[in-house]
């Protein structure tokens, strides 16, 4: 297994470009806060998070790769293979079964939609997005249009529906807000 601070060192060992690490550590943050609403396991959640897109750098011009890297990288820590199976899962590599899978599956857009959410608010502040300025923004299809909507809206796979969901991200976002500079 591994820590947190050698996850976090290893992730800025491989990640150097600033945004990529804020999104990295904003899907680390939503994935702890839907450990706490479920009564999961916050560490596995949160590290399955802060190292879903190691190989980001070397497998962004063979998508097909992305995960695979991370994998054989991970080998040497002998993390959960649930852990590793989610994050296998995430770029559609492998079907998600488990909440661990689906929650990381439909974080990972939905972190990148509440930063466009925030910087498209007047204030610039995350706090200040409501669930109904989300879900307007959700219906807006040009509106972070990387954003899938489809995964987004898979989160009724964890049981969520989608107001809920948003504000249980937003919510872990909001933990490391000093971070994102949002
Ligand atoms: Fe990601």
């Amino acid at each position: 297994m591994i820590d947190r601070a050698a996850a976090h060192a290893l992730m800025e060992s491989k990640i150097e470009n600033r945004n990529l690490r804020k999104h990295i550590l904003a899907v680390e943050a939503g994935m702890i806060r839907l450990a706490e609403h479920f009564g999961e396991d916050k560490n596995i959640w949160g590290l399955t998070g802060l190292l879903h897109d190691l190989d980001y750098n070397v497998t962004a011009d063979k998508p097909d790769q992305h995960t695979f890297i991370t994998e054989d990288w991970l080998k040497p820590y002998k993390l959960p293979a649930e852990m590793i199976y989610a994050i296998r899962c995430h770029p559609g590599h492998a079907e998600c079964h488990s909440r661990l899978d689906w929650a990381l599956y439909t974080t990972d857009p939905t972190t990148g939609f509440l930063v466009a959410c925030a910087l498209m608010h007047p204030s610039k502040k995350l706090i200040n997005v409501d669930t109904e300025f989300m879900l307007r923004r959700f219906k807006e299809k040009r509106f972070a249009a990387g954003a899938t909507r489809e995964n987004m809206a898979a989160c009724v796979n964890l049981g969520l529906e989608l107001p809920e969901f948003l504000g249980l991200i937003r919510d872990g976002m909001l933990t490391i807000s000093d971070i994102l500079g949002l």
